[in-house]
């Protein structure tokens, strides 16, 4: 089916100039991006992103980095985006990454990771409409 996903190019890919290089693999995989902006996040925002996370030991250096520098937030439009999207991210680590992936070829550690995409239909809804107003999604 035809789904919506979130996707942050985190700061540490964007300090790298691969802005272009991740947009052009979501592209080359089918889809579409139907809304993008650059934000500088600050906690508060970056902080209720991650609040499933709140309790984990990461969270304050998770909040940390995320406010290090401008991120690019989309929404990624297309067959299955939630899946395809997690496929071309690869794994977390990125040293776990299978080649090829994004994290694989743009990340070093498990915090600067390059990318965050939502994992479920649930968490696409509820990360979609804390960065976008529907009036800034655009289908296509
Ligand atoms: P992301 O998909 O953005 O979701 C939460 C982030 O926390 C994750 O990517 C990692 O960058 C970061 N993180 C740091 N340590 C861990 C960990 N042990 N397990 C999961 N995520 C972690």
């Amino acid at each position: 089916a035809t789904e919506r996903t979130l996707s942050i190019i985190k700061p540490d890919a964007v300090a790298k100039n691969a802005i272009g290089d991740i947009i052009a693999r979501f592209e080359h995989a089918g889809l579409r991006v139907v809304a993008a902006k650059m934000l500088h996040l600050s906690e508060d925002k970056a902080g209720g992103f991650y609040a499933e996370h709140k309790e984990r030991p990461f969270f304050n250096d998770l909040v940390g980095f995320m406010t290090s520098g401008p991120v690019v937030v989309q929404v990624l439009e297309g067959e299955d985006a939630i899946a395809k999207n997690r496929d071309l991210m690869g794994a977390t680590n990125p040293k776990e990454a299978a080649a090829g992936t994004i994290r694989a070829d743009f990340a070093e550690t498990i915090d600067a990771n390059a990318v965050h995409g939502s994992d479920s239909a649930e968490s696409a809804e509820r990360e979609i409409s804390y960065f976008f107003g529907n009036d800034e999604i655009c289908p296509r």
